[in-house]
């Protein structure tokens, strides 16, 4: 039987959310929670989701990865696929890009890689994704030999794990999260879902970290270019825990940055707030490059005081931020806010989690900067080739 799974982190931000999406930098991890994406030939000759009939429109991240990698114009059959994971939905912990990561990742080694040659020499990376400029893309195995073999068509296929690249499930992603979010989306979510660790975003190359790639995005306002980078957790992040606190209250994204969108543009002089996120920022992604997570703590909490300010934060993420204080170096909420989830960094990570929940919160434990994105299983790929 024809399968392929693939599975994908979701995350939790420690600094700048919103002001990111106006280029300011901020600083997101990979959490041990995952979605995983399990795709299929359809049994019936329809799509389905969950071995139900699958509504387009009530997925539009599913939608616009479909178009892009499994276009029904050159004749890809209809799939069966099934979605699993411990991430809750819409509550800032980017469930919304880890499913489109996993599902870019197991449509794209469903589909196999073709790599048209363009002479007797060079091969052409062929991208299928939302045009971007990438640079420094994770290289190709060549150790397999795939770009040895020529084949009667002049193209090469590959699939297996060598044919997904954490960069164009990224971008994928990123297209994807930013059509369902009205055209305003950073890169911050996709970015992190994919790529797994700690992502730096930033409006600036940043020193010290590794450089990953440039996303640019033209929203209705302005265009936006962010800089990305991955950075490796200090050694003494080991001791360290997030806890994360689910309000379990709904509150998808797209409003939330909406609303913040109509604050600026009804008093534009509250960018300064949005700026003084950028600033806290900036210091929190110092702090953790020098491993002082006391600082990283404190900073986090005086970032929750600017959430609170542009009216994202709630009283009901306000209570478990209250409850998870005592025994934690800092605490806010995570994500879009307006309900979902807070987060506290932690040694305690029980004591957290116990004043979190008497205090009528959810909670998860996670380490900092689990690992991205992953082909966790593939069997008798591709399911469908371009002909
Ligand atoms: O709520 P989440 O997990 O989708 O995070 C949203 C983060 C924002 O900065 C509010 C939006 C964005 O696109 O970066």
């Amino acid at each position: 039987m024809e399968c392929v799974t693939a599975s994908a982190p979701g995350k939790c931000i420690l600094f700048g959310e919103h002001a990111v999406v106006y280029g300011h930098p901020a600083v997101a991890v990979a959490i041990d929670q995952r979605i995983s994406v399990k795709i299929q030939p359809s049994p019936n000759n329809l799509w389905l989701l969950d071995g139900s009939s699958l509504n387009m429109n009530r997925n539009p991240h599913i939608k616009g990865l479909i178009e892009k990698l499994w276009p029904e114009q050159f004749g890809a059959p209809p799939l069966s696929i099934h979605i699993e994971g411990n991430i809750p939905r819409a509550s800032g912990l980017g469930s919304s890009a880890a499913l489109s990561v996993a599902t870019a990742a197991a449509l794209r080694t469903a589909r196999g890689r073709w790599v048209s040659k363009t002479d007797g020499t060079q091969q052409q990376h062929w991208l299928e994704g939302f045009g971007s400029t990438i640079t420094n893309s994770e290289p190709y195995d060549n150790s397999l030999g795939f770009f040895a073999q020529e084949s009667p068509a002049e193209r090469y296929h590959i699939t297996g794990k060598s044919s997904v690249d954490y960069d164009e499930c990224a971008i994928l992603a990123h297209g994807v999260e930013a059509a369902a979010q009205q055209g305003r989306a950073s890169p911050m979510d996709s970015s992190t879902c994919s790529h797994g660790g700690m992502i730096i975003i930033s409006d600036v190359i940043e020193q010290g970290v590794d450089y990953l790639y440039q996303r640019t995005l033209a929203m209705a306002d302005a265009t936006r270019h962010w800089h990305i980078h991955k950075m490796t957790p200090p050694s003494n992040a080991e001791d360290m825990f997030l806890v994360i606190g689910n309000t379990g209250i709904y509150a998808p994204t797209g409003k939330q940055v909406a609303n913040v969108a109509d604050m600026l543009l009804q008093d534009p002089s509250r960018m300064k707030e949005i700026d003084t996120i950028g600033q806290i920022a900036r210091r929190g992604i110092e702090a953790l490059k020098e491993g002082d997570f006391d600082r990283v703590g404190r900073t986090m909490t005086e970032n929750q005081l600017m959430l609170s300010s542009i009216g994202v934060s709630s009283p009901e993420l306000d209570n478990l931020i209250k409850a998870a204080s005592p025994s934690s170096l800092g605490a806010k909420l995570t994500g879009a806010g307006g309900g979902g989830c807070m987060v506290a960094l932690t040694k305690k990570p029980k004591e957290t989690s116990d004043a979190i929940e008497l205090a009528g919160g959810r909670t998860l434990i996670s380490r900092l900067g689990s690992s991205g994105l992953s082909i966790d299983d593939s069997q008798n790929a591709p399911l469908w080739t371009k002909a």
